[in-house]
């Protein structure tokens, strides 16, 4: 496995494959691996097939924290992660530091528009538009045929997915499941900072979310299940509940009355200075999703 730590680097590695005829996968990853980001990997070495070649991005970015935010903290082992990407086949590594990757100057931004100011746009303002900047960077400097983003990040599948539409990029992204912990609990780079009493309510999200999907199955309309959930999240009183939203799964478009489409339901919930998301698509034709 290679360990490109320059954009020159990595672009040397893709121009040889793509003289070659390889497919290119990418996963941009902010590192500190788990079995969730092994599975945007396998799903990557599945759609490379056996000539492509998959490359894992390992940037923790900070364009996407906000001033009070975690990104002094935020887990890194890059020797662990590297030994996790090389046991799993991936062919690269692009692993830079943040001054190969900004500039001094830089001042171009990737926004969209609307949906950065919704949701998890609203509790973290910012963060989207470091998300778009940052994966369109990645996309220019790797220029994969296929990304893989995980679906426990809903909102911010949805803005890669707009921005790479709107912006006619190349790259087709694919979605993967959320991978989750035995007690239901979704993977999560931050869930190694709760403490012990926190990782033991945590699990009520996922609690929540499948009594949701349920009560859904029996016709509930979205404002009734949106309160259902809100008030199962409010009897743990280690859950400080940020926002619990219902909304159209494909465009975010918030819903009331019968679901008639697939919606999903988002959560954002604080455990101490830890802030978890999680997410479910319910209603007609949606997926069911097994922890
Ligand atoms: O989901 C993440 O890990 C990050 O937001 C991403 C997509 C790698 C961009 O920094």
């Amino acid at each position: 496995m290679d360990i490109c730590t320059t954009k020159a680097a990595i672009r040397a590695r893709v121009r040889d494959w793509r003289a070659a005829g390889r497919r290119v996968v990418l996963v941009p990853t902010m590192g500190y691996l788990h079995a969730g980001h092994m599975a945007l990997v396998a799903r990557a070495r599945e759609d490379a097939g056996p000539e492509g070649r998959v490359i894992a991005s390992i940037f923790v970015n900070p364009t996407q924290f906000g001033p009070t935010e975690d990104l002094a903290t935020y887990p890194r082992d890059p020797a662990r992660d590297t030994g996790m990407l090389e046991a799993a086949g991936v062919d690269a590594v692009f692993i830079p530091e943040v001054s190969e990757v900004y500039a001094p100057g830089a001042q171009t931004i990737v926004e969209t528009t609307e949906l950065a100011g919704i949701l998890i746009g609203k509790l973290r303002p910012g963060h989207f538009r470091g998300v778009a900047t940052v994966v369109t960077k990645l996309f220019n400097i790797v220029q994969p045929d296929t990304a893989c983003f995980g679906e426990k990040d809903y909102q911010q599948l949805a803005v890669i997915r707009t921005m790479a539409r709107d912006l006619d990029m190349p790259v087709r992204v694919i979605g993967v499941p959320t991978v989750r912990e035995p007690d239901g609990l979704a993977m999560s780079s931050r869930n190694v900072r709760l403490t012990p009493e926190d990782r033991a309510a945590a699990p009520v999200l996922n609690a929540a979310l499948t009594e949701a999907e349920a009560l859904a199955r029996d016709g509930v309309t979205a404002s009734r299940l949106r309160s259902h959930v809100r008030a199962r999240l409010e009897a743990e009183p280690r859950a400080d509940v940020q926002s619990v939203d219902i909304r159209d799964a494909e465009t975010l478009a918030a819903l009331s009355g019968p679901l008639t489409r697939p919606a999903v339901l988002l959560l954002a919930v604080r455990f101490g200075a830890v802030l978890l998301i999680d997410n479910r698509v319910v209603g007609p034709e949606s997926k069911e999703e097994t922890p």
